[in-house]
This record gives structure tokens, sequence and C-alpha cells, in this order.
């Protein structure tokens, strides 16, 4: 029983990290292992039953912001094969199944993207709904329909029937997914894992326009519907090709099992050129007439199967481990490895993660490895070779106990995975980062200074802190002749220059943990500066509109502490401002403080945005569809008919742009 519970509770978490999260923590065959194990388990003990169990349902992908639609006929997954003897058991199974008649199975590549309905009237394009929980999934017809290679109109001539469905994958091509990446590097947000992901956050977006521009592809492998005109799946698909839908290219019939068998081969070749990821094949049985004998079970279909392609793994040697610390002090650890060649590259170094990670594969010195590149990007280890042991084995992999860069003892928090350096004010890198985020565009933004200057200065005792920042000379920075004259004034412009940076940006650059940009513009207009600031309770922040526990909780403890008080004060006698300034504070109210606000329509006096600014000066909010939590639609001319009828249904006060105007005194 406890190894039922705990593994539905580990495995809900796994769902939640990919569907919800776009993140894969194991790799699918572990997870598909463990489905298995608690499959099995529940078979054995009915007395376990449970109607919320991860095996009662299919993973769901979604998402509170989109139209929800019911499938007309459910999406069924595919079960799971990894080895030639399981598609072995399949192709016996299916051929007991029609009790010895001939068949043929159609082969075709399994496209790592996300699933997608499309539903086509008249020749017309009319919804795209994602998979969601295989029943109910979400409306994303607008995204889609920015998608170049899916038909919005059908060719006249065409025997496409009046009504049907088509299945298929969206997918981010590699070429669109490594340009996102080098935009999101420029810009400094984090990469994305892989090109699934990226369809999914893309698919998923609220705004078309960005689906549009992040150049999205499908390819579609499934027509359903009354009179489509094929009685095989192939032909259907041939016949979907004609009407302008794009199939994969590499489909192909197999007689026999030998025939599925080179398929396979040929593929684990030709995927690493396809211009989309992939992670396997699919096989189908190809009659529709048999297809419906032999039915389905509750989660797929008895006709068709998938085969995944192993990850490419290799072994190598554990070198050595060693610690990073990052700017909030957390410490990685990182597995540095003989080098050996992955998909393509050269991998020396994997991440380890933490404590747990490194203590599940019991991880010796010396140890021989498994490691993957699969679809992500940081290398993964996946194994141990615990066989290999021998004579020349170390010992056991301990995590650090002490900081490798101040020798500071680490700490472990309640529930926390991670170590941490505790030594925020004398620890290298952990002063670096805060220096290097107290510069950084959105924050004081000195853009004379980047990190190997940063790097220079403190590793010449020039700077300890950001508040040294203020005490730099341009003499200090010349060099010894003067011979960098010219950057030094540069630089001390800039930090000159940064005086100016409005207060919220200042709370911001402070790099208070949790305190993002939103959270510290939120704080600077509530409590107007810094005093006030520094003298709230956790009950008085919690009060701001978005500020939690964990924020409140994190700013008490960083404005309570001595070293950090310290520091302001030197702060404010280098000039930084530590308020609003009177034309901020002036142009700021509480009048809408409570309010959400939709915006809909067409104006006269303002735009859109100067409303959703001027809603935001005086504490409202601007949020962006109706629902039970609105308390006033601002509405223009021209409002669809269909908001209109839904905010007078929930009773919301609806005012035109006069009335709001005069009422609030804006
Ligand atoms: S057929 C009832 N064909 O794999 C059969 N699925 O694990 C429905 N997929 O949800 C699926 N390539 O998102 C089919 N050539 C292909 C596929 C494919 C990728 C995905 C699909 C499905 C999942 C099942």
């Amino acid at each position: 029983m406890d190894e039922i519970l705990s593994l539905r509770a580990r495995l809900n978490a796994l769902n939640r990290a990919y569907y919800v999260d776009n993140q894969s923590l194991v790799s699918d065959q572990e997870f598909d292992e463990m489905m298995h194990r608690l499959e099995q388990l529940e078979a054995q003990h009915p007395e376990c039953y449970d109607p919320e169990s991860p095996t009662q349902r299919v993973g769901s992908d979604l998402t509170e912001e989109f139209r929800q639609v019911r499938h007309e006929r459910p999406m069924l997954s595919l079960g799971n094969t990894y080895s030639r003897a399981e598609v072995a058991d399949f192709y016996q199974r299916v051929s007991e199944g029609l009790s010895g008649q001939p068949f043929q199975i159609c082969c075709e590549m399994k496209f790592d993207g996300l699933s997608i309905s499309l539903i086509y009237k008249e020749g017309r394009l009319v919804r795209a709904v994602t998979r969601g929980d295989g029943s109910v999934g979400d409306d994303v017809t607008a995204n889609v329909r920015t998608i170049r290679s899916v038909p919005l109109v059908l060719p006249d001539g065409e025997d496409w029937p009046r009504e049907f469905e088509i299945r298929g994958e969206v997918l981010m091509p590699w070429q669109s997914f490594n340009r996102l990446n080098l935009e999101r590097e420029a810009q400094g947000e984090p990469l994305m894992a892989n090109p699934r992901n990226a369809a999914s956050g893309t698919l998923k977006s609220k705004n078309p326009a960005v689906a549009a521009q992040r150049g999205l592809d499908v390819r579609l492998y499934y027509l359903l519907g009354d009179g489509i005109p094929g009685r095989s799946h192939y032909d259907n698909l041939m016949a979907a090709k004609r009407w302008g839908f794009k199939v994969g290219e590499e489909m192909r019939l197999a007689h026999s099992l030998e025939e599925i068998y080179a398929f396979i081969d040929d593929m684990d070749h030709v995927r690493h050129h396809l211009p989309v990821a992939t992670d396997g094949i699919v096989l189908k049985v190809n009659d529709l007439g048999q297809q419906q004998s032999l039915g389905l079970t509750a989660k797929s279909p008895r006709w068709a199967i998938a085969y995944k392609f192993q990850a490419e793994m290799q072994e190598t040697r554990l070198l050595d481990v060693t610690f990073q610390v990052g700017r909030t002090g957390a410490v990685t650890p990182v597995a540095n490895m003989e080098p050996v060649l992955l998909g393509g590259t050269t991998v020396r170094r994997a991440t380890l993660n933490n404590e747990d990670f490194i203590r599940q594969f019991d991880l010796h010195m010396g140890d021989t490895v498994q490691v993957v590149k699969g679809g992500e990007i940081i290398p993964k280890i996946v194994g141990v070779r615990a066989d290999l042991r021998d004579g020349h084995t170390g010992a056991p992999v301990v995590f650090a106990t002490a900081c490798p860069e101040c020798g500071t003892p680490l700490v472990r928090f309640e529930g926390e995975a991670a170590h941490y350096c505790p030594n925020q004010t004398g620890c290298p890198p952990q002063i670096k980062g805060r220096i290097e985020h107290f510069i950084s565009r959105k924050a004081m933004n000195i853009d004379s200074l980047g990190p190997e200057t940063v790097d220079d200065y403190f590793r010449r005792g020039l700077i300890h802190d950001v508040a040294d920042l203020y005490r730099l000379r341009q003499e200090d920075l010349a060099g010894l002749t003067g011979e960098r004259m010219k950057s030094a004034q540069r630089i001390i412009q800039g930090i000159d220059q940064s005086r100016d940076v409005p207060f919220e940006r200042v709370l911001f650059a402070l790099g208070i943990r949790f305190v993002g940009e939103i959270a510290a513009k939120s704080l600077a207009r509530a409590f107007k500066d810094m005093d006030a600031l520094r003298e709230a309770t956790a009950a008085q922040l919690m009060q701001v509109d978005g500020i939690g526990e964990v924020i409140a909780t994190s700013v008490v403890a960083w404005m309570g502490d001595a070293a950090n008080r310290e520091l302001l004060e030197r702060l404010r006698q280098a000039g930084l401002r530590f308020a609003l300034s009177e034309q901020q504070l002036s142009q700021h109210s509480d009048r809408l403080a409570g309010q959400s606000i939709v915006i809909s329509g067409v104006f006269r006096h303002h735009s859109r945005d100067e409303y959703k600014a001027l809603i935001e000066q005086h504490g409202g909010k601007n949020v962006g569809s109706i629902s039970g939590k609105t308390t006033l639609v601002l509405a223009g001319e021209n409002m669809g008919p269909a908001k209109l009828e839904k905010a007078r249904k929930l009773g919301i006060r609806i005012l035109g742009e006069d009335e709001f105007l005069s009422m609030y005194s804006l």
C-alpha cells in the first residue's frame, strides 16, 4: 500500500511538472515504468482502487485561460514499447485478434510535439483543440490559424467530406527552436529545454501574434469522420495530402515483422536529418475494418502502438565532482567526466542537481556513468554501472559540507532540495552576482559596466558591495598612467546617472529574494518610500495586491538584517532615490484600489494602453477577461455583444468612457 501511495504521489507530481509547467523531470521510459508498476500493484490490490489515481486518467494540458471544448471522439493515447520483442508481441496480438487474416501495418514517424484536433466544416477550418485530458481540450483556434502549414480553406473539387476531423502534431522545427533560444539568450531569458516545450508554450500563448512569429509547423496523422473516403488509414492520409494537409513523408506500409524492423532501422538514421523532432515510430493496422474489429482499451487502441527510440546514451567515467555557487548562494554539484561524443557534441560535464540525486545513484568517484542528451540541452546522468565497479573505483561521492568559494558551512532548509552557502556578504560569487544584478538593464541600468569589469574591480579590492560603486573615483579606474581615462570617465558617468533611477527599480536592484520587477513596483507604489517599507510588518506587506507570504517574509527578513540596513544607509548617502518622485506621487492614488477592470471596445479620450496605465496608477487592476472576480467593465464603442451579455449576467457594473473618467475624477 505504501508503494502504491508513493508511486501515485510521484506520478502526480511528474504529471503536473510535465503538463502544467512544461518540465520533464524523468525520461518517458522511467515514467512509463513507474506507471506500469502502479498499474500492476493496483491490479493486485483492488481494495486500493482510487478513481483519482494517475492510472485512471491520461495526463492533462488544460490551461485556465482558454475556452474548453469537449472532443466529439475522445483523443486516446498509444501504448509505448521500447524493444523489438515488445513490437513482436504487438504483431502477434494483432495477428491473433484478426484470427490469422492477412494484414498490413502502416509505419510512421512519431512526432514529438503537441497533439491537436482540427475540425473542418464545408471545407473550412472551424476549430482547433488541444488534447487536454483526452475528453476536453483547450480551444486554440486563433493560434493554430497562424500556422502556415494548416490549410484554412480546402481546394474545391476534391473528395473531402462536408464535416471531418483530422488529428496531428503541432511542432516547432529545429530551426525556429534554435532561433528562439538565441533570442532568449541575448535577452538573458532562460532557454527552452526542447522543441516540444517551446511548441506547447507558443500554442498556449494568449497572444496569437506570438504564435505567428514563432514559426510553428504541423504533421497530420489521423483522419476521422463519417464520410472519409478511404477504407485504409494509408489511403485516407494520401487523400488528406491531396487536400493540402502536411502528412509525415516517411510513411510506409509493412507486410511482415521484418519489414517493420527494417523501417525502425532506417528511421533511426533518417530522424537525425529531419527538420522536426521525433521520438519514435508509430505502427498502425492499416485496414479500417480490421481496426474496428480489434477495438480499443480504455486508454488506447488495440490496433496501434508506439515504439520509442532510446535517447542516445553513452557511458563514460566520472572523474570528479565540483560544486558551483550561484548568485543566490544555491550550490549545484557538477559531474566532470571523461569527454564523450554524444548527439554530435563532446560532453564533459553534466549537472547532478542536488544531494538526493547523488544519493539515488549511490554515485562513487571513478564510476562508469550513463549520460544522455535526449531532447534536453544540458546532458543528464541517467544511470550508474554499479556492476562495473572494481578495485579502482573510488569512495562514494559526498556532498560538500562547506562552500567551495568561501569555506562557510553549507545549510539545507527544510523541504528544499538545494544546499545554500549562507555567507551572503562574504562569498565572492554571491557578491559578484548581486552586483551584476544591481547594474543590469532592468535594475540600475549601468551599462558602462559588465561582468568582467565587476570581476576585475572585485579582485582588485575596489568594490565589495553595490554601495562601493558610488565611491569609485575616475583615477582608481584609469590605470597607473591614465591609459584608460576615457573608459573610466564613461563608467563613472554611467554610475552617476543611475542616481536618477526611480525608486521601484532601486528596490528591484537590491536583489531581495522573490522581489522581482513587478513586486518591486507594487511595493514602491504602496509604501512610497524606503523608510516605510523598512518598518512594514509581513501583515502590512501582504495587504498589497500580488504580495503573498513568501515575498512578505523575504522582505521582512532582508530589511531586518543589520548588514542590509547599513548598506541601505550607504546607498542613501550616495544619493539614490529612496522614494517615489513628486511627479509619481501626484499621478498616483488609490481611487481604484480593489477594482478588477476589464477594458473592452474602442475609445475616444485615451488609447487602451493609456487606460491600462491609468487604472494601474490609481491602484486598480486591469484584467483580460470577464469573470466572477471582475468588478467593473470599462466599455468603449463596439464592445462585443457576448461580452456585454456576460457582464450583465454576472451583475458587473458597466461604465462608459465619460462616466468612468468623471466618476473617479481621472
Ligand atoms: S496516432 C489513436 N500517429 O503520440 C491513435 N500519434 O503517445 C492516435 N503522435 O497522443 C495517435 N506521432 O500526440 C499517432 N504518427 C503518429 C504520431 C502520434 C506522434 C503522438 C500523439 C499521441 C501520442 C501517443
